[in-house]
């Protein structure tokens, strides 16, 4: 296995998307072929699971040319978390390395923002999203004492979108776009 093992799934996820797929299957279909690239871990390069003492990483390993979809790694140092957030498309994790955990949040009868399933994510471990099944969350590495390392697949170019973090539990939200890790990475992909 090698960085080929990446090239085969960006190939197969193309041709599920050609076959103009409903968002279900979609997840689906990405969700088997997730489950094949992170269940073995000897082909993300060493530039792209790079921790930093400060914040989380996101790296951009793949951009599709129509912006149909991006992948990244999320390499997160001990204790690191991201705020409560959501995605605005479809998305497909798949753990690599170490463990994450994924706390769900979604809004009550009273418009409070609660929090809902807890998933914690082990090597080999695939979980989906989306606006239509759930799309808020707070993610953070499940280790305190190691690194932990995420493979993401979403249905967009992630970095560029503008979605939003929240406040709990009062689901007040402001704008946000991630952007890459990535220093050497043309402006087209930011
Ligand atoms: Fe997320």
């Amino acid at each position: 296995m090698s960085i080929d093992s990446l090239g085969s799934f960006v190939g197969k996820l193309c041709q599920v998307i050609e076959g103009h797929p409903t968002e279900e299957q979609i997840l689906q279909e990405t969700k088997y072929l997730m489950a094949d690239l992170v269940s073995t871990d000897d082909w993300l390069p060493d530039r792209y699971a790079m921790a930093n003492p400060d914040y989380y990483q996101q790296y951009l390993l793949y951009c599709d040319g129509m912006k149909r979809f991006s992948i990244v790694s999320f390499v997160w140092g001990p204790g690191q978390k991201t705020p409560v957030h959501d995605h605005t498309v479809w998305g497909v994790i798949g753990m690599l390395r170490g463990q994450e955990t994924s706390q769900q949040y979604s809004f009550n009868s009273n418009g409070e923002l609660v929090a809902g399933q807890r998933d914690i994510l082990l090597p080999g471990d695939v979980e989906t999203l989306s606006p239509t099944i759930g799309d808020i969350h707070e993610v953070s590495n499940g280790l305190s004492d190691q690194d932990s390392i995420s493979v993401h697949v979403y249905g967009a170019n992630i970095g560029a979108v503008h979605r939003h973090v929240y406040a709990v539990p009062t689901g007040d939200r402001k704008p946000f776009v991630s952007g890459y890790a990535n220093s050497e990475l043309p402006n087209i992909w930011q």
